[in-house]
């Protein structure tokens, strides 16, 4: 098949992927903004009990993928949580530039808190990623790990990986964990529409789409990159993960 054959026929694939993502976002009826007050309630002790019991506390996941930031000058951490991954990086000698975002408030101020008598090598941005066009730099590497993706329904995955494409440097890479197609996320339950999972904390509902690896394949391909490589791994409780990165 030569290579216009192959480019039409992901064209199509990908054309079939986003009128599934559309109907999903219809069918599904959530979006990013219903899982705010999730992770406002949420505290620093509960997302720390949360990424023990996924076995990922220790950082076991940033430990896999070593060589792809060790030698970054730049990170952008979208969705930086309690700090887990920034923790990570800093006591594993990763001395040069950390970007983080968070949307939360109390998350925010407790990364505040953590980090900000730090030196300036760590900059802490309180905002929403889907106001990605306000980011004005360029990164090496910018992680969404701890299935940060799932976070987002189809539709806006598809955009956000986009949008977040054209804030790497060449050669960056865009790096997202997610979990494998047969998984079900540890203390969520599964919801009447296919890989939608919820879960109830303090009165608060948070959503997530575990996506699966072709579609990952194909958002990257409209994106515009140039290649993914997908990593398996377990966690330190013998919970299995993919990493997934995206150049
Ligand atoms: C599953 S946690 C991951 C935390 C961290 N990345 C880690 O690996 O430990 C997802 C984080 O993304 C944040 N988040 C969700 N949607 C966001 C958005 N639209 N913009 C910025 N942060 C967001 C949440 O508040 C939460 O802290």
């Amino acid at each position: 098949m030569g290579s216009q054959a192959i480019s039409k026929q992901a064209t199509e694939l990908y054309d079939s992927y986003e009128e599934s993502a559309s109907s999903q976002a219809e069918g599904s009826g959530w979006t990013n903004y219903d899982n705010c007050d999730f992770y406002e309630k949420i505290t620093v002790a509960g997302m720390r009990y949360f990424a023990e019991t996924v076995g990922l506390a220790s950082g076991c996941d940033l430990k896999n993928i070593v060589p792809f930031w060790q030698s970054a000058n730049t990170i952008l951490e979208i969705g930086a949580g309690y700090g887990r991954v920034i923790s990570y990086l800093r006591a594993n000698r990763f001395g040069k530039k950390i970007t983080a975002i968070e949307r939360s408030k109390a998350l925010f101020r407790s990364l505040q808190k953590k980090f900000d008598n730090f030196d300036d090598s760590i900059t802490l941005q309180h905002g929403d990623i889907h106001n990605s066009r306000e980011i004005t730099e360029k990164y090496d590497v910018i992680f969404m790990l701890w299935s940060g993706i799932a976070d987002f329904p189809p539709i806006e995955q598809r955009e956000l990986i986009c949008n977040l494409r054209k804030k790497l440097n060449v050669g960056g890479k865009l790096i997202l964990d997610t979990l494998p197609e047969d998984v079900t996320p540890t203390n969520m339950q599964a919801s009447e529409t296919e890989r939608v999972f919820k879960q109830i904390f303090n009165n608060s509902t948070v959503y997530t789409y575990s996506m699966t690896i072709n579609e990952i394949d194909l958002i990257a391909k409209h994106a515009r990159f140039h290649s993914v490589e997908h990593l398996s791994y377990y966690t330190d409780t013998n919970k299995q993960r993919m990493l997934h990165v995206l150049s």
